[in-house]
């Protein structure tokens, strides 16, 4: 428990997002001080004492004054962006190898959540201490937010997109998990817990709770067939579409001209929108979109599958 903020810290960066919070509060409270104590010496220093008082002597600005009022918060302000700055590209970007991908969709009401080795939880997540952990966040309906005040992390979940970030728990132990955006009638009850387990637990949690559990990556197989993605993109014979075959986590030259990185974003909307990102020396208008013909759960069980497809053991079957 943490004295400032009176919530557990249990993830790397909540000490430093309690730092710049205490900073920002201890600002804003000298400053409403100050302001106030002012406002409230000049009235009654100032007042107007008898119908007879001249009335005062104008001033017509000083410029050494004004400058330093400017430059004073005007450093204080950057002081705040830089740090802010500085942790929002820690949790955002530069996101490290070997994390514990872990696909997050969020639907009126409840937070459903799947582990890569196939276990699926509902408002439940049970995750190891000490390793990265990367949420791929993904709506069925409307945006909601996932929050887990612990790790002083929130991030929107939106329709139509992938939300990504990563984080390390520290501490073992139970935590609130919240939506925190208004979603509809029961938003309030679209709460939910984190479980932190030593990484021993998580293993043995992962092989109680898996008994004939499919992994995302197996189901994902499956659909890569049925929706005969198979027939074109496990080879590069026909000419006609590219091979998935090591492609996730690699960049990808694109026909007009840039690159992109075959991430799940990536991924999801080449299934949705094949238009969208032609790969270099591809044909367009090749590929149907499957807009409507799959669900999240389903776009995330191919995307599991083609990652599967660039680590090597998978990907030479
Ligand atoms: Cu989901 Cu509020």
């Amino acid at each position: 428990m943490n004295a400032w903020t009176l919530l557990p810290r249990a993830s790397t960066v909540a000490g430093d997002y309690d730092a710049l919070f205490g900073f920002l509060t201890v600002v804003s409270g000298i400053m409403t001080v100050l302001i106030a104590a002012a406002v409230v010496t000049f009235a009654v220093r100032y007042r107007r004492r008898s119908e007879n008082d001249p009335p005062p002597k104008q001033i017509h600005g000083s410029w050494v004054l004004e400058t330093t009022w400017s430059v004073i918060p005007l450093l204080i302000m950057l002081v705040m962006f830089a740090w802010g700055a500085r942790l929002y590209f820690q949790s955002y970007a530069g996101i490290p190898e070997n994390t514990l991908d872990i696909f997050v969709t969020g639907k009126q009401w409840m937070w459903k959540l799947q582990h890569p080795a196939g276990n699926a939880e509902i408002n439940e997540l049970h995750i190891p201490a000490g390793r990265p952990v990367k949420l791929i966040l993904a709506s069925e309906d409307v945006i909601h937010s996932f929050f887990v005040p612990a790790f002083r992390l929130k991030h929107d979940v939106v329709p139509g997109s992938y939300q990504t970030f990563w984080f390390v728990a520290t501490t073992p132990g139970r935590y609130h998990l919240f939506c925190a955006e208004y979603c509809g009638r029961s938003h309030s009850d679209m709460v939910g817990w984190v479980t932190v387990l030593t990484p021993a637990e998580y293993e043995n949690w992962l092989s109680t709770g898996s008994a004939g559990a499919i992994s995302p990556a197996k189901a994902g197989a499956e659909l890569f067939q049925r929706f005969g993605c198979a027939a074109c993109h496990l080879t590069e014979a026909q000419g006609r579409c590219p091979s998935l075959r090591y492609v996730f986590g690699r960049p990808v030259p694109l026909e007009d001209g840039r690159t992109v990185m075959a991430d799940e974003a990536y991924i999801r909307e080449s299934i949705l929108v094949p238009n969208a990102k032609i790969v270099k020396g591809y044909p367009r208008d090749v590929m149907p979109s499957f807009q409507g013909q799959i669900d999240e759960a389903g776009l995330m069980q191919l995307i599991a599958y083609i990652k599967s497809l660039s680590t090597s053991s998978e990907a030479g079957q």
